[in-house]
């Protein structure tokens, strides 16, 4: 074989060069030639639409850190070399520094380009396109996505006004051909949380299911089931680098489950999937306890002020136990959301979550970043005459 046709590509390199012409003809005939098309779930599937306008004012719309991550992130950053680039990013150190960190063995912890990769990864480890996936409803967006890019059969369910978890009905949503169960505590958009006993209990009643329990604002509450990973065989908990370490923009996020659970994930994931800059912070921002503590004090503090504030001004919220607070200003959604905006303030309108309709998100940050996001607050509500109690 001659070096050129060793690089044809597979059937054409067998092809004598006259019927290659006739194949290439045939198809330029063709009036109306086949496009690819996609699988039909990726048709059918929801899609996810990031803001249009620009971020440039103070970001409280996106739940993220609002003001940086560990100093010694920040002094390992500046140790990266122009050589470090070229390298492809090997996942296996910083694995087992994380699994150590969190008390596990490395073959039980995946890293990935953020929660968000997480859920793909795990929808496309897990789910035929005939199995069943449950959610309640409203919560995170990218559920709704990953699920559907797999089957159709995902199972909402609603919750009351209240938002609290409605266990019972989740409970009866399990069918046996429930495969993946996706449940975030804290829950975003609400706030609202889920007791460890109840997600024990959605995991011994539907054993033949992963039990995703996604943790992305756990810091802001204090209450986990990483401890549970490995003695529950279904369990697999996600945490996210977004939010209280401040490290959204290097996607990094992390799955841990049992070992065999796990080895189907890692099949499935890209083996460089998260950047090395990722990987070389990620040990300073998991010993950086001192920064930690502040930032989440600084958002609990926060949040405090945000909820007493709302209270005074008698507008609906429900009680947060992550970096956000939802809270209800009706009809006049859009029109508050345009006035803070024009204060140089970034809020996340979540009407159109299900069960949402006039519900406003607004994120906490730092002190003074509160200090502002309520400044602006009580004019757009002064400026809109808001009825006080
Ligand atoms: C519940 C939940 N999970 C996961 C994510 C995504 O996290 P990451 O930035 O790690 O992809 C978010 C982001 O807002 C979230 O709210």
């Amino acid at each position: 074989m001659s070096p050129e046709s060793a690089i044809m590509p597979g059937s054409f390199a067998t092809t004598p060069a006259t019927q290659l012409d006739d194949h290439i003809a045939s198809h330029q005939a063709d009036p109306a030639p086949t496009l690819p098309q996609p699988r039909r779930r990726v048709l059918a599937a929801p899609e996810y639409h990031p803001p249009l306008a620009a971020r440039t004012a103070l970001r409280l719309d996106f739940n993220e850190n609002t003001f940086a991550p560990s100093p010694r992130v920040l002094e390992r950053l500046q140790s990266v070399t122009a050589a470090d680039l070229t390298v492809y990013p090997e996942r296996e150190h910083a694995e087992i520094a994380t699994a150590a960190h969190f008390g596990l063995t490395p073959d039980q912890v995946l890293l990935t380009n953020g929660v968000d990769e997480a859920i793909h990864l795990l929808c496309l480890a897990f789910l035929e396109e005939d199995d069943e996936a449950i959610i309640n409803t409203p919560t995170f967006f990218m559920y709704d996505v990953s699920v559907g890019i797999m089957s159709g059969n995902l199972r909402r369910v609603q919750c009351d006004e209240s938002f609290a978890f409605p266990f019972d009905r989740f409970l009866a949503a399990i069918t046996p051909r429930t495969k993946l169960i996706l449940v975030a505590s804290p829950n975003n958009p609400t706030g609202t949380t889920i007791a460890r006993e109840q997600l024990l209990q959605i995991a011994s009643a539907a054993p033949q299911a992963v039990l995703f329990v996604d943790e992305a604002y756990f810091h802001f509450h204090g209450e986990t089931t990483l401890g549970d990973v490995g003695h529950i065989p279904n369990l697999i908990v996600g945490r996210t680098f977004s939010k209280a370490y401040g490290l959204a923009n290097l996607r990094l996020g992390m799955l841990a489950g049992p070992a065999p659970l796990m080895h189907a994930v890692r099949k499935v994931a890209s083996p460089y999937n998260v950047n090395g800059i990722a990987l070389t912070v990620l040990p300073d921002a998991l010993a950086d306890q001192d920064y930690l503590s502040w930032y989440t004090d600084q958002v609990r503090a926060g949040r405090a002020r945000i909820e007493a504030t709302l209270r005074d001004f008698n507008v609906r919220f429900w009680p947060s136990e992550a970096n956000f607070v939802l809270f209800e200003i009706g009809p006049r959604h859009a029109e508050f959301v345009t006035l803070m905006r024009t204060k140089s303030i970034l809020l996340r309108d979540r009407s159109s979550d299900p069960g949402c309709t006039g519900l406003i998100r607004i994120t906490v940050g730092i002190e003074d970043h509160v200090t502002q996001g309520l400044a602006a607050l009580r004019e757009s509500l002064d400026v809109m005459k808001w009825q006080r109690p």
